[in-house]
């Protein structure tokens, strides 16, 4: 069988974490997430996300996202597909493109060669980026913030935009993640058999 990656990209609140899950179960994939989805990346997780380090530099939080990302492929990303099973991943390479190369300014090209330094080049099959209204949203994230949540509308707005221009420029699934959760699952699904990637019967 040829194992797929299958990354969830999306801003906070997009409901990208519950619509993976529901996908993996689907599809019998592995799910992971970034960052931390492995103990060293637990500890970078911690780090980068910590409310109390207002002073980590963009390059330092766009290297921490890649050392994560490094520890994820090597340890965890690699080894299932060869293994021949799928995996769903809650975020991955788009999202340092988006938030460290558009919200912090590096840009996408420096830091797309992070990432490809970090993965050693494995790319996700298909990409789905799940989009919901700005005021969706904030109902959505009433609760404590993390860093990078506490950034700003400005960086926010950046980072919607950004999402949406990668995705009309890299052919990412864009899907309206407006909706009930199983409407929204639905079409996810949709998304994904498009993209010829087989589902077994529900
Ligand atoms: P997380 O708590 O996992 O929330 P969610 O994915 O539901 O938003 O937060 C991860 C945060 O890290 C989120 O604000 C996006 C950010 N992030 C980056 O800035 N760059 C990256 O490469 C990744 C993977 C995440």
């Amino acid at each position: 069988m040829n194992a797929r990656l299958i990354a969830f990209e999306g801003g906070e609140g997009s409901g990208k974490s519950t619509q993976a899950g529901l996908l993996a179960d689907r599809l019998g994939a592995r799910l992971t997430y970034e960052p931390g989805d492995t103990p060293v990346g637990q500890r970078i997780r911690a780090t980068v996300l910590d409310p109390d380090h207002p002073e980590i530099a963009p390059r330092t939080e766009a290297l921490l996202m890649a050392a994560d990302r490094a520890q994820h492929a090597a340890e965890v990303l690699a080894p299932t597909l060869a293994a021949g099973q799928h995996v769903v991943t809650d975020r991955y390479i788009g999202s340092s493109l988006v938030y460290q190369g558009i919200g912090r300014d590096l840009g996408v090209d420096a830091v797309w060669d992070l990432s490809r330094f970090a993965t050693g080049g494995l790319e996700a099959d298909l990409v789905v980026l799940l989009t919901v209204p700005e005021d969706e949203v904030d109902r959505r994230l009433d609760r404590e913030l993390d860093r990078l949540e506490q950034a700003g509308a400005d960086f926010h707005r950046r980072v919607r935009s950004g999402f949406e221009k990668l995705a009309a420029d890299h052919g990412w699934a864009v899907v309206d993640g407006f909706g009930s959760i199983d409407e929204v699952h639905q079409r996810v699904v949709a998304a994904v058999e498009a993209a010829g990637i087989a589902l077994y019967p529900s």
